[in-house]
């Protein structure tokens, strides 16, 4: 189903991976809208090739950029002006990696180079591209911009890791420069904090099977997928939303205010 809610909208995509990507399928919700973008990635996730597939399936170009290099944010920003025709509408950072959790590091027994690079990647990257986006001016007034994050944000899921201060921190990060957009340009800056997803990013938490079954069985609408995940985006992207900014949404089903459900109380009565 499509309502032409991005009707002639501009935007960036970061994160398209594969197709199990929360990136992949919101460019595909926003072609679908009408919305056209330019898509991009770290050079070396370009290698891997099926961003192209992406690419030609929303007739979209792709332009590399490494999500901690300025010089990239910035060639991006005016690159992507100059592709789409104008300013910009929207912009989806979905963008994370912690290397500590990749390399088997325990929370308690952290590589502060590796905390540090994860960061970089996972948080700071979002101030750089509002950064960039700002300093140049690209967006246009009524714009959107969301980021990808979870709960592990307000309480503790162990096997996070420090993945769970990254996205503390980028949520953060969302209200600052919320306020700045606002008050400035008239942008909204929100994070959508999303139910576990079978994705790349997602499986790399330990013991992730666990994890999401777990999250289904508390969520009373159940977990929300990678396409609902897209379908709640595209809205925050349309004009329906436009004084929605500075917030964290939690888009999971109803976990987050679930102290209990039957169906684990059921498990632990037996
Ligand atoms: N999958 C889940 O369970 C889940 C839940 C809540 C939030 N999220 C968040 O959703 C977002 C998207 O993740 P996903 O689950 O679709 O997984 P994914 O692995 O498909 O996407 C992560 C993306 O980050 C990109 N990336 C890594 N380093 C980069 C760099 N230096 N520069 C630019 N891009 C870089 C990767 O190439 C990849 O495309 C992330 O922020 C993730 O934390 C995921």
């Amino acid at each position: 189903m499509s309502y032409n809610l991005l009707k002639g909208k501009r935007g960036i995509i970061f994160g398209a991976l594969d197709e199990n990507s929360i990136a992949w399928k919101t460019a595909e919700r926003v072609h679908a809208e009408g919305g056209t973008f330019v898509l991009t990635n770290a050079p070396v996730a370009m290698r891997m090739g099926q961003i192209k597939v992406l690419a030609n399936k929303t007739g979209s170009e792709v332009i590399p950029a490494d999500a901690t290099s300025q010089e990239d944010l910035e060639n991006l920003v005016s690159k992507s002006v100059e592709i789409l025709g104008g300013k910009l509408d929207f912009v989806l950072h979905s963008i994370g990696m912690s290397i500590n959790v990749r390399k088997g590091r325990h929370y308690t027994d952290e590589n502060y180079d590796f905390t540090t690079k994860g960061w970089d990647i996972s948080s700071l990257s979002f101030h750089r591209v509002m950064q960039s986006l700002y300093k140049a001016d690209a967006m246009n007034e009524w714009g959107s911009i969301v980021a990808l994050t979870y709960m592990a944000a307000q309480r503790t899921f162990p096997d996070y890791n420090d993945m769970a201060d990254n996205k503390a921190y980028l949520e953060s990060v969302a209200r600052s420069f919320g306020y700045f957009f606002g008050k400035e340009k008239k942008v909204r800056v929100n994070t959508i904090s999303q139910s576990p997803t079978a994705t790349t990013a997602g499986s790399g938490v330990k013991g992730f099977d666990g994890f999401i079954s777990y999250a289904e069985k508390m969520s009373p609408l159940g977990n929300a997928t990678a396409q609902d995940c897209a379908d709640y985006t595209v809205s925050l992207f349309s004009d329906l939303t436009r004084k929605v900014t500075m917030q964290n949404l939690f888009h999971d089903g109803g976990f987050s205010n679930t102290g209990v459900s039957q169906e684990v109380i059921e498990r632990f009565s037996e």
